[in-house]
């Protein structure tokens, strides 16, 4: 037997524990020490019957992830042996007990769902989560669960990949007991109680799988949900396909369709770029130079400064982690319209049904409105949140560095400003730092975390910490104008004005970027944040503008006209009372005058090529940010972007999206954009020696760590 599994003996019961620490995934020795250990457990007089649990936080969080990641097309993954290993439970002569606590994630689950029976704490929690990796439950998980759990139950949880509590999964029949106190001495227990009774096995039985009639509206649902809140994830609908299979084919065949279809999700695009992300959601997290033993300070408290539109979304994420926040503003006015707004947002929520009323009353019991900076004091942490604009952030931090204890980190939420000039108006620079969330703060999941020259790294390791506590994603990035994302989204909205400009209708430019998969089109983002926000940036910095370098002509314009996009009812598209977005051919029409007026072009553009010119711009700029070191690693970028941009997650981000595209061909189109519209389309150098030495973004390393 391997270290991963044990096997030990409790009177007449034999325990098998997991022990692949920290999540017992089945990995490669798992599966054959599961085997080992229950053929000496049939073969042991002693034993009446078997218990396999999990050592550590949980039961079995899956196959391992690495595995799927290690195998290139056509070959199998070390995790195969699942697939012996299961009959093999099912076929024991002594009655198995499943015992879960934590978590009993795809394979884990399938491991359960093979057991004679299943018994759980009452926090677990089951699930098939396999599509958020592009795949689909692959070892019978299709299959079993709806005979347990019910045709609609199981296509939910193969289709959506969320999990169910264990009382859920206990009323489904996925479960037989829920064991409060000490699981194993409770499976124990159940196992007593079970020895000599029927060992049933999920295979064997149909009751639960419906009738045509009854499972048609069932599947024709979750085809429509999977289309509209999955769009373009080719896994969901798999997993609805071999649902359905399980209600029409015999156990065995279902199976080996499962197994077919489990292979060409593997191999798919689509997978490698979900596995990516899996991970690196997790690499993030990890900083090369700030361990993570890194003393990092308690955050008990907060302090915001602004109620404005920032400002409030941010005391809301606090509140909603249960951290008191002091939130201040300049006059009674504008705090009373910062916490009706806070009020608002709640209310909504609870009319989702996303918050009870009780959380929304504690949470807001939590957010205490002020006027006083005096009161500011005590707190652990300031985010800034005031009109963008160096010599308020100044003024802002200078008081703030007064009034706050030595210690207190002082963060900005700044899009544009840099760090290292808000740091010099204070005494304590290396508490200084940037926050920037997204909008809305308290739903966008993105927290970029801007370390400037002096930002300390105990700064760094505790804004880090609290990203996580508060829900957030958490990178990492350098100081520079827009920091990664907005940065990197200059360029790309660029693209999209340059070809409406140049003959594509906004329409078609926003339909392409769409059926890429982003969330919603470039040109109908502006008008959704505000296309006045942009104008306003570029007025200030007009005299930066290089002469000659080709600026887009209409947004400026629309401004001018008033047309600021949602909140004035216009922009590139008009409005209607429900803020949907309407075409308008106005637009179009005034643009190929500007156009005309200004000598440009005019000619057909396709679909392929807007993706490219606005997805390459992305690449281009995302290549400079790394080699610059503003990024540690490209899958940071791409964390960014599927997290406050709407970048299509089975894409993988913007940096895996081209290196699946091939360097090669990215660069050699780049070069074509650079022959045709100029100097704006210089290839960024590192992606020219990527391309030319056959390298990857995603294998990438700055020399040295650090973010500049
Ligand atoms: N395989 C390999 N590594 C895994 C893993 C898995 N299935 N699940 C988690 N890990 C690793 C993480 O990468 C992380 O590693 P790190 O410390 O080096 O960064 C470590 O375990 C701890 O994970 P988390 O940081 O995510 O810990 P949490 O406590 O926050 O969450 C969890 C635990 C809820 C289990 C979460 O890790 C999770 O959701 N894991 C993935 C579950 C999953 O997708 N399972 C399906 C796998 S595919 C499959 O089973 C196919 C089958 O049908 C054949
Ligand atoms: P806003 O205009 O909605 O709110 C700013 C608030 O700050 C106002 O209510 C104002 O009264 C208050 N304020 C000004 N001086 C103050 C002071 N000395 N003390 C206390 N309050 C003061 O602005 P918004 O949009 O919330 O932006 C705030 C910051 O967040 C800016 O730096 C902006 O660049 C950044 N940001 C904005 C995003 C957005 O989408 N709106 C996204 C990410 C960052």
């Amino acid at each position: 037997m391997t270290d991963l599994v044990h096997l030990t003996q409790q009177g007449d019961v034999a325990v098998i524990t997991i022990n692949n620490l920290p999540v017992n995934a089945l990995g490669p020795g798992v599966i054959e020490g599961l085997a080992q250990a229950l053929r000496q457990a049939e073969a042991d007089k002693r034993a009446s019957a078997v218990v396999i649990i999990g050592g550590g936080r949980t039961f079995v969080a899956g196959a391992d992830i690495h595995e799927f990641q290690r195998v290139m097309s056509g070959e199998a993954p070390r995790t195969e042996g699942l697939l012996s290993l299961l009959p093999a439970i099912e076929a024991c002569t002594k009655p198995v007990v499943m015992a879960i606590h934590g978590n009993a994630f795809g394979g884990g689950l399938e491991l359960a769902l093979a057991g004679h029976y299943r018994v759980a704490t009452p926090d677990a929690q089951v699930g098939q989560p396999e599509v958020k990796l592009g795949l689909i439950p692959g070892a019978g998980g299709t299959q079993r669960l709806p005979r347990l759990a019910g045709v609609a139950l199981a296509v939910e949880m193969c289709a959506t990949g969320n999990p169910i509590s264990a009382a859920q999964a206990l009323k489904a029949g996925i479960l037989d007991r829920l064991i409060e106190g000490d699981l194993l001495a409770g499976a124990i227990a159940f196992a007593r109680e079970v020895i000599g009774k029927p060992r049933p096995k999920a295979r064997d039985r149909s009751e639960k799988l419906g009738t045509p009639e009854t499972n048609a509206p069932i599947f024709a649902a979750a085809r429509d949900a999977a289309q509209k809140k999955q769009r373009g994830w080719k896994s969901p609908q798999v997993a609805i396909e071999l649902v359905e299979a399980a209600t029409r084919l015999p156990f065995e065949e279902g199976l080996k369709l499962e197994q077919a279809r489990f292979r060409e999700c593997l191999f798919s695009d689509q997978s490698k770029a979900l596995v990516h992300v899996f991970f690196g959601e997790r690499e993030v997290a990890k900083v090369p130079d700030i361990p993570k033993e890194t003393p990092a300070l308690p955050v008990n408290s907060v302090g915001v400064v602004g109620a404005g539109t920032m400002g409030g979304g941010i005391a809301m994420v606090f509140a909603n982690a249960g951290i008191p926040v002091l939130l201040r503003e300049v006059d009674q006015a504008a705090l009373d319209r910062g916490m009706a707004n806070i009020q608002k947002n709640y209310a909504t929520s609870v009319q989702r049904g996303r918050f009870t009323q009780q959380f929304v009353e504690e949470r807001l019991r939590l957010i205490k409105p002020t006027l006083a900076f005096d009161s500011f004091a005590d707190v652990d942490m300031v985010v800034e949140a005031v009109f963008e604009g160096m010599a308020l952030k100044k003024e802002v931090f200078a008081q703030l560095d007064k009034v706050c204890r030595p210690g207190a980190i002082l963060a900005s939420n700044t899009s544009t400003l840099s760090i290292d000039e808000i740091a010099s108006a204070t005494a304590r620079p290396d508490a200084v730092i940037g926050t920037h969330f997204f909008s809305p703060a308290n739903v966008m999941r993105l927290l970029e975390i801007v370390r400037g020259k002096a930002t300390g790294k105990q700064t760094i390791a505790t804004c880090m910490q609290v990203a996580k506590r508060v829900g957030k994603v958490g990178v990492l990035v350098g100081n520079c104008r827009g920091f990664v994302g907005n940065r990197m989204f200059h360029p790309y909205r660029r693209e999209a004005q340059f070809l409406v400009e140049e003959g594509a209708n906004p329409e078609a430019v926003d339909q392409a970027l769409y059926d890429f998969g982003m969330a919603m089109g470039a040109l109908a983002t502006g008008d959704l944040a505000g296309l006045d926000v942009g104008w306003r940036i570029r007025k200030e910095y007009r005299h930066l503008e290089r002469p000659g370098v080709r600026q887009p002509l209409t947004e400026d314009r629309l401004c001018e006209m008033g047309r600021y996009g949602q909140k004035t009812g216009a922009g590139w598209y008009k409005y209607d009372e429900k803020r949907r977005a309407i075409p308008d051919p106005e637009v179009t029409q005034l643009v190929r005058r500007w156009a005309a007026e200004a000598g440009i072009e005019q000619r057909k553009i396709t679909p392929a090529e807007i993706v490219d010119r606005c997805i390459f711009a992305l690449v281009n700029e995302g290549a400079r940010i790394l080699e610059e070191g503003i990024a540690l690693r490209a899958v940071d970028i791409d964390i960014i972007y599927l997290n406050g941009y709407g970048f299509p997650a089975y894409r993988g981000g913007p940096m895996w999206y081209a290196d699946t595209v091939g360097l090669k061909k990215v660069y050699g189109r780049i070069c074509e954009f650079r022959e045709r519209h100029g100097e704006l389309w210089d290839p960024a150098p590192l992606l020219q020696q990527l391309a030319e030495t056959g390298g990857t973004f995603a294998a990438f390393r700055k020399p040295q760590t650090a973010a500049a």
